[in-house]
């Protein structure tokens, strides 16, 4: 089957089975390996890519039902000459331990701040529940999103622009 998806903002066809799971695509045909594979199962989170706006594990996402869908992996957020706020927030906490996680983690905390620039530390607990750190770097992780929220809010009040 073939099929014609938008990943960080670029056309890709890819002919693939459409039970395929997006992850597969991802780090199989299109060499986007930020993505990570984990447990296979949507047990862990490592595999978190963004669909629509939304943090999805890509693992248990048949890449079927994605045609026509809008797919932002890792790649699409920042690199590391020109991260992200929340990158550069990841990066000031120093929140990776052995880093396997952090894709996934930045992904999701991500879609949070897309629709709610300014959660509480509540929100930002919640949101981030279905994801795991084997590490147990989860409180340096809830630190540098908290960091980012921070430093979002700066942009703002001092009129720069946000990425
Ligand atoms: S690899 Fe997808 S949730 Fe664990
Ligand atoms: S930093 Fe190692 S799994 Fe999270």
């Amino acid at each position: 089957m073939t099929l014609h998806l938008q990943i960080n903002g670029v056309r890709r066809v890819v002919a693939t089975d459409p039970s395929t799971p997006l992850l597969y695509v991802l780090r199989n045909d299109l060499a986007l390996n930020g993505a990570k594979y984990g447990c296979g199962l949507g047990q862990c989170g490592a595999c978190t890519v963004q669909v629509d706006g939304r943090a999805v594990f890509s693992c248990v996402t048949p890449i079927a039902a994605l045609e026509g869908r809008t797919i932002r992996t890792i790649e699409g957020l920042g690199n590391a000459g020109k991260p992200s706020v929340l990158q550069q927030a990841f990066e000031l906490e120093q929140a990776a331990q052995c880093g396997y996680c952090i894709a996934g983690m930045v992904m999701r905390a991500q879609a949070l701040l897309d629709k709610n620039p300014r959660p509480s530390d509540d929100e930002i607990r919640a949101h981030m529940q279905p994801n795991l750190c084997r590490c147990g770097t989860h409180v340096r992780i809830l630190r540098a999103i908290r960091r980012a929220v921070d430093m979002l809010s700066a942009r703002v009040a001092t009129g720069k622009d946000m990425p």
